[in-house]
């Protein structure tokens, strides 16, 4: 190929990948550099680099060190089973029981160590399990379902390579006027839709023109679409069914702070710099992967596929003190994201983002001042790289303090009969775990926010680029309604359509309130009506308990006017006046999926179709979407899993809770879309025995630092 560096890739992955092997630290920042002048962020994170290459695990739950993925990797290639080496998909650490985990304190030893691979050999997809110790694989499972593995950067890179040796392809670009050297093609996740993509790995190219801009997102080549077969590295056809769609225009698309500082718009009046101090330094510590803040500990891990997973969660109690268990493990398990447009080059724009591109391996650099505060600290993921050796994603997870203005909780009394004048406020501060993926043109904000009342924030943010649908259309005043009708999105801006979509982000909450026998309560509220003459009252609420005994009696579709609150309990452990201790799962604003039970994408996010699951803990149901979900079939999701119906009552159960939203678009998400977020709560239920922060002191001007700047000084 004569200029390979010609094309680009959706995410840049490989490239990302690649550059960050072993070179993170040999590009120091450039000192001389006046960032806080010229306004252009740096590219990473580059004043933090940690040298990973001699790290030892100091917890079960350690991920695997840069030290145990090359040890793995020599493992597997004297492995007799492979003919050569296979391709990997992830090496991560097989984690230890539970029991062993839960059970487990400093300065005990480690339990043996153990890594999970995922590896694909001559169409065939491995799971095995390599014990570090014995330097044995113990465990070889061929998966006899359907589906493949996350793709690799190898997959990606022959995938936007490929169309290129077609001279068809080639031949398409240069009639619609666009030059071959402009063009930036991206690996679409081809969904599965029957028998004809079945036993061979397939995925979609579609390409578009980056002539005069970066945000090349906004110029589609429309309806080119090629399919490549992604192990034989050839293309299996090409679709063109756009070439009367002109190409949008580059003008006032790119986004970078490069291409915007110098145009000069009056109409926006700054905002000055803002920033939260804290003079005592921060209140958190991390030792290695654990988490210590306020009356909170936990486990926190990079992970390839789920982004971060916090583990072993547990709050320390107002009254005694003592630590409790909250959560065993939490992390997004799989996320969907369809598009309204059954033509044939949107049709199969149906995409599980973590289990066909991982939100780990797309969570690149957070940028710091503006992804997180300069209070923040920094993690890095250590993955292993397709031919196993291990790559640094750094600075991926951030983790900082908050004071965003809010209140603990407050009280004010006016003073009448001698009563004392009472003003008694409380300011909230909350512990914010963040990390950001870039999963092609979109980016996903995860934020688990942690705060001194034992309350659990979970967010979600999209932002990044819509993915539009190149159109003929210009001025919605020329457009008929016919027109209009068949346009699968809004026009947002020339010759560009901002198609209409979905976005669920299903989580997997394994709770273990106080142990790990727990029971899921459904409070229903319902209405009662009075009889006649009984209270002047026709009608009042009062609360139904439901204790869910079975899978089946906890799939919850949400009703805004048949409304339950849905617990997590320990029948075994009560407060003082007989309450079990609990936590609920507190809905924010969400959406359900509409689709066809039937229809290919949704069997496949099955999982979807209701927003709450609670299943028995089972080690290996942690994909909502199946551990193969590349062009699975739905043949192991969550809802297939639920279908057993299996005892929960006082069982160690796993809550699964989808966040949903529906995005129709609009012009105020071209060229890059501002930030819109939803978030649910895990929130204690007569888990503490009155209000945990009554203690939490008031702040006073003696703390905190001395700032001289007054509103409209
Ligand atoms: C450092 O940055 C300055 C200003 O941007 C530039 O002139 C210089 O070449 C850079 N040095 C290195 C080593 O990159
Ligand atoms: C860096 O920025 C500061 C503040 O704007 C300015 O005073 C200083 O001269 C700059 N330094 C360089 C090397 O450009
Ligand atoms: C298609 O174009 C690319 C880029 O110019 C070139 O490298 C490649 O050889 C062309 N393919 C064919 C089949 O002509
Ligand atoms: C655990 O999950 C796997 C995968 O779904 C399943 O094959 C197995 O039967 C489950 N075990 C139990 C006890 O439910
Ligand atoms: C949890 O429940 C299971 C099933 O009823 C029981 O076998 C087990 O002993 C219980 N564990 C604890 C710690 O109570």
């Amino acid at each position: 190929m004569e200029a390979p560096s010609t094309i680009l890739f959706f995410s840049l992955l490989l490239v990302g990948v690649l550059l960050m092997v072993y070179t993170a630290s040999l590009y120091p920042l450039n000192q001389s550099e006046n960032l806080s002048d010229n306004r252009i962020q740096a590219k990473t994170s580059s004043d933090r680099h940690v040298d990973h290459s001699n790290e030892i695990p100091q917890h079960p739950l350690d991920p695997l060190t840069f030290q145990e993925i090359k040890k793995t990797k020599t493992i597997l290639s004297s492995y007799p089973k492979f003919s050569t080496f296979p391709s990997i998909n992830s090496i991560t650490l097989y984690e230890p029981e539970k029991s062993i985990v839960w059970n487990w304190h400093k300065g005990d030893p480690l339990p043996s160590r153990q890594a999970t691979v995922i590896a694909y050999l001559n169409g065939k997809s491995h799971v095995l399990i390599v014990d570090l110790g014995s330097s044995q694989v113990v465990s070889d499972v061929v998966n006899s379902g359907s589906g493949y593995p996350v793709l690799t950067a190898k997959d990606l890179e022959i995938v936007v390579t490929a169309p290129f040796t077609d001279s068809r392809f080639n031949k398409s670009i240069t009639d619609r006027g666009v030059s071959l050297s402009d063009v930036a093609c991206g690996p679409l996740a081809s969904g599965w839709y029957g028998p004809n993509e079945e036993s061979r790995r397939v995925m979609k190219v579609e390409c578009y023109s980056r002539e005069g801009t970066a945000n090349f997102y906004m110029r589609p080549i429309e309806g080119l679409v090629v399919t490549v077969d992604i192990d034989k590295n050839e293309v299996v056809e090409i679709r063109d069914t756009g070439r009367g769609i002109p190409i949008a225009k580059s003008s006032n698309t790119d986004y970078r702070y490069s291409e915007q500082k110098n145009k000069k718009k009056e109409s926006t009046i700054p905002v000055n710099p803002i920033s939260m101090e804290q003079p005592k330094g921060p209140s958190f510590k991390v030792d290695g992967h654990m988490v210590k803040w306020a009356n909170w500990e936990f486990h926190l891990k990079p992970d390839p596929r789920a982004g971060v997973v916090i583990s072993v969660a547990k709050v320390r109690d107002s009254e005694s003190g003592i630590l409790r268990n909250v959560m065993y493990k939490g992390f997004p398990s799989e996320l969907f994201v369809p598009y309204m447009d059954p033509s044939e080059a949107w049709y199969f724009k149906t995409y599980l983002d973590a289990g066909e591109y991982g939100m780990g391996l797309t969570a690149f650099s957070l940028v710091p001042l503006n992804d997180c505060p300069r209070n923040a600290y920094y993690m890095d993921g250590v993955f292993g790289l397709f031919d196993g050796t291990p790559f640094v994603q750094s600075n991926m997870i951030c983790v900082f303090e908050r004071s965003a203005g809010e209140l603990g909780w407050r009280h004010s009394e006016f003073s009448f009969s001698g009563m004392e004048d009472i003003r008694e406020a409380r300011a909230k501060v909350t512990l914010v775990v963040r990390m950001a993926a870039s999963v092609g043109n979109y980016d996903y904000i995860i934020d688990w926010e942690f705060q001194t009342d034992g309350l659990i924030h979970i967010k979600v943010g999209l932002t990044g680029m819509l993915m539009v649908k190149g159109t003929v259309h210009q001025d919605m005043n020329d457009v008929s309604d016919s027109e209009s009708m068949s346009m699968s999105g809004p026009l947002v801006s020339e010759n560009l359509i901002g198609v209409v979509h979905d976005h669920f982000i299903t989580f997997h909450l394994d709770m273990d309130i106080d142990s790990s026998n727990n029971s899921f309560v459904k409070m229903n509220l319902v209405k009662q009506e009075t009889s006649p003459g009984e209270s002047p009252r026709k009608s009042y609420l009062k609360t139904k308990r439901h204790v869910a005994k079975s899978e089946k009696d906890a799939q919850i579709k949400l009703k805004l006017y048949d409304p339950s609150e849905f617990h997590v309990v320990n029948p075994n452990k009560k407060s003082r006046i007989g309450n079990p201790s609990g936590y609920k799962i507190v809905p924010g604003g969400t959406a359900a999926s509409l689709l066809d039970l039937q229809d290919p994408p949704q069997m496949r996010a099955a999982f979807t179709n209701n927003q709450i699951w609670v299943t028995p803990y089972n080690r290996s149901e942690e994909w909502a979407g199946g551990l193969f979900a590349y062009q699975g079939k739905g043949d192991d999701t969550l809802a297939v899993w639920s279908e057993r119906d299996r005892t929960i009552e006082n069982r160690d159960i796993v809550l699964w809770y989808t966040l949903g939203f529906h995005h129709i678009p609009c012009q105020e998400d071209y060229p890059i879309m501002p930030t819109v977020s939803s978030s649910f709560q895990l929130k204690p239920v007569n888990f503490f025995e009155s209000n945990p922060i009554l203690g939490v002191a008031p702040i006073v001007e003696e703390d905190l630092p001395i700032c001289s700047a007054v509103a409209s000084a």
